[in-house]
């Protein structure tokens, strides 16, 4: 039987674009592209009142009740009155009531290895809501080391956007241009860290050079360098090892870039941030390796973030070897999804802080793209999906086991980003004058992941078949509910544009410590000259 929602969109003769999905049983209600307000079914208005449920913050949980206004959360208390007829009330009793999750990392519509990932900005953005995710932050690619020229074509990209995203910038070259325009982006365009992609030889890779002219800029102007932590020297001479032994399938996409060469650049960018005194943010950490760098920095009293992603914290690469090529190429992505056990010891840092906040690289290419590496695993493109997964598969596998506590969750998946980023408490919590960004999780809830029933364009999914307990039930966008009773409300060009500002917390007493070393130096040491 046709919805109501669907009813509408006929009748306005609307081609809802993530309806194009081969997922007949989506529904996304008034997906008007380039309408910019709320939703035309759904029944939600701009006043919401959820009642008696948890609400967690990263500092405390407590019994409360939430009241929102036009976007905005208004009073956090117990036993707020019902009062006029025009408010949406939402019984919470027993369940969770959470900010919306913030993912780090993600790439929509981004070209790479001769291809772009299936999932824009519209059909993320759907994707991400369903799952709890309420705001992302993508990154920019340069168009031939241009950032501004790369900029204005992520602003088309996000048009369609359907909640709150943020950009970082990759930087892919180096010259008094680029360094110009890193200012420009700061200054001017909202934008406070820098990615160095330290593999992907012949494309994305920046040298050595690169990299410290870089961290050099990023803490001049208070922006994040971010690192893609890989050898990519090393891992272009491990991959033609790998074709001369004739392992030409996914497993060689595994064996031709092992930990140890995570490790290698991890400690590598570690240190070279340390020499130019700037903190540092380690992309994607995927092995024992990388994360006992960090480890070892934070123990000496270095500023390293270090960002694990859902796929690396739960998987393991025996896919890799599966025989069926279609199965295997899903899991390829960089770094590699490692063997059982690194898996483990990423969450235990998780819990106990090592690592301290979970992106996901959603980074999705469908069965086809896939394919383009059907003989040769270097073409594969890289890349998983998981913006819609995160929040439920750390619940369930680290909420639900006791390996975090609740407010621990609200950390690593929201707060620890909205203050990395510089953008809390407007994102990241549930406290009066915030982002009315929430979610309603129910712990008796339970949920299955497949292609079949997520909100992906890709016809794949890594968590093809996963159960687990934990449900978000409702989904709450800047004050409107996008995601009720298993239904989608989200309009194509709703979504804003979060801008980042520089000297993040991360920066504090950065001059004290300069300053520091400046003195330690003892020089130059004043010498007289010698008599001849
Ligand atoms: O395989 C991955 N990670 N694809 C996305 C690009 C990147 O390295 O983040
Ligand atoms: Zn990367
Ligand atoms: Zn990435």
């Amino acid at each position: 039987m046709a919805t109501p929602c669907r009813l509408l969109l006929i009748l306005l003769g609307i081609v809802a674009v993530a309806v194009a999905a081969p997922h007949p049983a989506h529904e996304f209600c008034a997906a008007a592209a380039g309408g910019g307000g709320a939703g035309s079914c759904g029944g939600d208005g701009t006043r919401i009142l959820i009642k008696g449920g948890t609400v967690v913050n990263a500092h405390r949980a407590e019994v409360a009740d939430v009241y929102v206004e036009d976007g905005v959360v208004v009073a956090v208390r117990p036993n707020i009155p019902v009062g006029e007829d025009n408010v949406k009330v939402i019984d919470a009793t027993g369940k969770y009531v959470m900010p919306g999750g913030i993912d780090p990392h993600t790439h929509l519509e981004m070209e790479f290895m001769g291809t772009v990932t299936i999932d824009d900005f519209f059909s993320g953005h759907a994707a991400a809501l369903a799952g709890g995710t309420t705001m992302h932050i993508d990154f920019v690619i340069p168009v031939n080391g241009n950032l501004t020229a790369g900029l204005e074509s992520y602003k088309h990209k996000a048009e369609k956007s359907a909640m709150d995203y943020g950009f970082h910038m990759a930087i892919t070259k180096w010259n008094d241009e680029v360094s110009k325009e890193m200012e420009v982006m700061v200054k001017e365009h909202g934008i406070n860290s820098f990615k160095f992609f330290m593999a992907y030889k012949g494309s994305l890779m920046v040298t050595d050079d690169l990299l410290l002219q870089g961290l050099q800029k990023c803490k001049s102007l208070g922006a994040l360098a971010m690192v893609h932590a890989e050898n990519g020297d090393a891992v272009a001479e491990g991959q033609q090892r790998m074709i001369d032994l004739g392992i030409t399938g996914p497993e060689g996409h595994a064996l031709s870039r092992p930990p140890v060469l995570e490790g290698e650049a991890t400690s590598r960018a570690i240190r070279l941030a340390k020499f130019i005194n700037t903190p540092l943010y380690v992309v994607h950490v995927m092995s024992i390796d990388a994360m006992e760098e960090i480890a070892k920095a934070k123990r000496e009293g270095q500023r390293v973030i270090g960002e694990p992603v859902v796929s690396g914290l739960v998987l393991d690469d025996s896919w890799l070897w599966d025989p069926d090529f279609a199965t295997a190429s899903k899991y390829v992505m960089s770094p590699p999804i490692r063997e059982a056990g690194h898996n483990k010891a990423l969450q235990a840092a998780l819990s106990s802080g090592i690592l301290q906040l979970v992106g996901t690289d959603h980074c999705t290419f469908n069965s086809t793209q896939k394919a383009f590496g059907s003989d040769d695993f270097r073409k594969i493109p890289n890349g998983v999906n998981g913006i819609e997964e995160r929040m439920h598969i750390i619940w369930d596998s680290m909420v639900e086991t006791g390996k975090i506590t609740v407010t621990d969750y609200v950390r690593v998946t929201s707060t620890e980003c909205a203050k990395i980023f510089n953008i809390y408490p407007q994102k990241g919590a549930i406290m009066e004058g915030s982002d009315a960004d929430i979610i309603i999780l129910n712990p008796k809830g339970s949920f299955v992941m497949g292609a079949h029933t997520h909100h992906s364009r890709s016809n794949t999914n890594v968590y093809e078949g996963r159960k687990g307990k934990g449900m978000v039930e409702v989904t709450i966008s800047r004050g409107r509910v996008v995601w009720e009773d298993g239904t989608l409300n989200v309009a194509a060009g709703s979504g804003r544009y979060i801008r980042t500002p520089p000297f993040g917390y991360l920066f504090d007493g950065i001059e004290k410590s300069d300053a520091a070393y400046r003195a330690s130096l003892r020089a130059p040491v004043q010498r007289s000259k010698a008599a001849a």
